[in-house]
């Protein structure tokens, strides 16, 4: 029997009927002639997989296989059309040009990460935005910014050395993107060579777009040619970019916009105005929309102008960019996990439409909350097709905000209505509002379920939590099979061959079922053990794909401490959170002490001195380590956690940068008043040269850093001996590290 599973084509949900492997991907090693039909079936579906996957590599620009996947069903297929050719034909994919065989997209490290924008989307976000910059930076004087239109394309860097361009990268997961030097090579506006006075080495940042003009023509090309066409410009663009065979990127009119930089071997500029203008002068297009404005006030008067000019430009925006001018200021600022302090993306308002509410379903998720889902008549939205959108909660269905106040006017939404959607970039589409009028006679109110609709247990809301909560916890299949696909997810174990259709498999198999991370690691040894259905032998699976399948698991077994805790999936602890704990503590059995030191009841907490050191951790606080103590205090959840420890060796996290750092490893208390930094930015900044940052001093502590007003920390310090400095020594000691770009 041939496996039968589905693979999804192209973002709009095509399904074409196919062999897959474990990925929900079809696997060449499934078509072995020797257990396999005939090689014409085997031929033709083949034919169609390769096909599909070219349509979602090249238009769609949604590959659903991997490139190694696919260079292996590909290969599959010349062999065995060069076995029997009497069944070849001018219609295969291998018979097409432009679909040259390729061993798909190098990966290039990026020497300085990509990194994303925060969003800003009302005016108070904007004075918000000025304002936290001028509280973290102590800062009253004039504080200017660029603002410049934000561009929906996909953004590239390139790297220059001596000046030439030697690599192109896209920004892929933001540390490593693909390897598209040979697709840059036709943009014109990207130039191959530098002028003498650029510096020797250019990790240029800008974003790859298509103009309007440019779209609709190649659309019409497409067309005449029976070729699918592009639903919007961004997909042209990324579609024509992350082209496999080059020279059909050369033949599309990519255009290229430069606005940011990684590494520089030497300053462009002092300001970030002025980098653009050199960026300029090496023969960059830079855009001409590029104000300096010194308020929010400006701001804000800047993004109206170019929200009108929006329309006339040519290409297509979806927001203005503010940006700190004062580059010596924005190396203070510092980002934070995945963005800079000193930026923030300002976004149009998104685009709406009206559609009719077919269905409410309720979805739960991996920590027990109940999302209702709207089903849609499907609709087109700014360009995409919209058939989902997100209801948050049962009181946003009821009309009324989590506060009680009413929102939509007190409106309710129910099935059958006429509702509108909207959505605003990439994220999940929402229900804006309902068409009252057009209301069904016998529409009835939604009954928000009180009991988990996947396992029957109660769902309770926490007073002040807008989200009801299954209280299964891993009882509740729902919740133990998504905590098990983000464990399994990029960023925690991310285990090849292991996704999230393979959980699902694999949580509902009778033999071999995984019901927790540690089954995963057993399932080796259980598979060995089984007399009868053997994962090799099963439908889907194969000797090959089994043994990479467990190998591919082996691997996992040495993991960093961040990702382990992040992989935990407890609720509010992200990979920030993983990465912030794994710094403080350094190893499992730290973490450990630290929390089983720690009372159970919260009420009993306030004077422990491990509740206290793991609250003054930057970025954690109480909330998060309520919920870190939930899991780790549960027995049921802590009896699942110690049975996957075993299976691993837990990795501390890398050191960080802090070579030379006159503070790296050392414990500092921040104290009294600061004058001349924010606490905030003294605590980054000490973290940032490799400090750890406690909030109570103890004889652990090795530097306070005493201000003004100085009371009690400054008496234990004494008493334990630790150095105090006050600000300007502590400036002066950490001196030399910051102004390091
Ligand atoms: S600056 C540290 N400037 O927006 C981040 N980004 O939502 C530096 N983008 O990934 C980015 N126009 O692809 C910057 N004028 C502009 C932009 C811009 C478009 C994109 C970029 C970024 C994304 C973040």
């Amino acid at each position: 029997m041939p496996p039968k599973l589905l693979i999804s084509i192209g973002r709009q949900g095509a399904k074409v009927q196919n062999g897959t492997n474990d990925q929900g991907a079809p696997d060449a090693a499934n078509f072995d002639l020797a257990n396999a039909e005939d090689a014409s079936a085997q031929i033709a579906r083949l034919r169609s997989i390769v096909a599909a996957a070219n349509i979602a590599y090249h238009q769609n620009d949604a590959p659903d296989l991997s490139d190694a996947e696919y260079d292996a069903l590909k290969r599959r297929l010349i062999a065995l059309e060069a076995r029997y050719p009497e069944l070849a034909s001018a219609a295969s994919p291998t018979a097409q040009v432009g679909a040259a065989p390729n061993d798909g997209f190098g990966k290039i490290t990026h020497a300085v990460a990509m990194l994303s924008l925060e969003n800003a989307f009302a005016a108070e976000d904007v004075t918000d935005f000025e304002a936290r910059i001028r509280s973290f930076l102590s800062f009253g004087g004039d504080l200017a910014f660029t603002a410049e239109p934000k561009i929906d394309g996909l953004s590239l860097s390139l790297r220059y050395e001596n000046r030439r361009l030697v690599s192109a990268a896209t920004r892929g997961d933001g540390a490593v993107g693909e390897n598209v030097t040979a697709n840059v090579a036709h943009i014109a506006d990207i130039p191959q060579i530098l002028p003498a006075q650029a510096p020797d080495l250019v990790e240029l940042r800008g974003e790859v777009y298509m103009s309007h003009a440019d779209f609709a023509a190649l659309n019409a090309r497409q067309a005449q040619a029976g070729e699918k066409t592009f639903a919007n410009p961004r997909n042209a663009a990324a579609g024509s970019l992350r082209q496999l065979d080059a020279s059909i990127t050369a033949a599309r009119p990519l255009r290229f916009f430069a606005y940011a930089w990684g590494a520089l071997s030497a300053p462009l500029a002092g300001t970030q105005s002025g980098a653009i203008e050199k960026l300029a002068e090496f023969g960059f297009v830079t855009n001409a929309l590029t104000k300096i404005c010194h308020s929010p006030d400006d701001l804000l008067a800047h993004y109206a102008q170019i929200e009108m000019q929006r329309a006339d430009l040519g290409y297509d925006i979806d927001g203005v960019v503010y940006k700190v001018n004062d580059l010596s200021l924005q190396a203070r600022l510092g980002f934070r996990a995945t963005t800079p302090r000193w930026a923030i993306a300002h976004k149009f308002p998104a685009e709406l439409a009206w559609t009719h509410l077919l269905a409410i379903d309720i979805q739960v998720g991996r920590t027990g909350a109940l999302s209702p889902v709207a089903r849609l008549a499907p609709v087109t939205v700014g360009g995409v097709v919209v058939s989902n959108a997100t209801l948050h909660n049962e009181d946003y269905i009821a009309g009324r905000s989590s506060r009680g106040e009413p929102i939509r006017d007190g409106r309710d939404l129910r099935v059958g209505d006429w509702v509108q959607v909207y959505r605003a970039g990439d994220v999940i589409p929402k229900i804006n509002d309902v068409d009252l009028p057009r209301r069904p006679a016998d529409a009835m109110p939604y009954q928000f379920p009180e009991t988990c609709p996947e396992c029957g247990s109660p769902a309770h809301r926490e007073a002040g939590d807008s989200v009801r909560r299954c209280t299964g916890g891993l009882i509740c299949p729902a919740q133990a099979v998504e905590r098990l696909k983000h464990f399994v997810a990029r960023g925690a174990f991310d285990i090849e061959g292991l996704g999230a259709k393979q959980i699902e498999m694999f949580f509902h198999d009778p033999l071999l079922s995984i019901k927790t991370p540690a089954d995963i690691f057993t399932l080796a040894q259980r598979d060995a053990a089984s007399p009868l259905q053997k994962l090799k032998n099963r439908e889907g699976f194969g000797e090959t794909s089994t043994a990479k399948l467990f190998a591919a698991i082996d691997a996992r077994r040495a993991i960093g401490l961040d990702r382990l805790i992040f992989a935990l999936g407890i609720r509010h602890a992200g990979e920030v959170a993983g990465s912030l704990l794994a710094y403080h503590y350094g190893t499992w059995p730290a973490l450990m002490t630290a929390l089983d030191a720690i009372p159970a009841d919260p009420e009993l907490r306030a004077g422990n001195a491990e509740w206290a050191e793991l609250t003054a951790i930057d970025g954690v606080g109480a909330v998060l380590a309520n919920s870190l103590l939930d899991t780790f205090q549960n027995p049921t959840e802590r009896a699942a956690i110690d049975a996957l420890i075993v299976h691993l060796h837990i990795q501390p996290p890398p050191a960080r940068q802090t070579d030379g750092s006159p503070v790296a490893g050392k414990t500092v208390v921040f104290t009294g008043t600061l004058e001349k930094l924010s606490r905030a930015e003294a605590k980054a900044q000490a973290e940032r040269l490799g400090a750890k940052v406690a909030g109570s001093v103890s004889a652990k502590t090795d530097i306070l850093v005493a201000g003004p007003g100085a009371g009690s920390k400054l008496k234990d310090a004494e008493k334990h001996g630790v150095q105090v400095l006050d600000e300007d020594a502590w400036i002066a000691l950490i001196a030399p590290k910051t102004t390091l770009p």
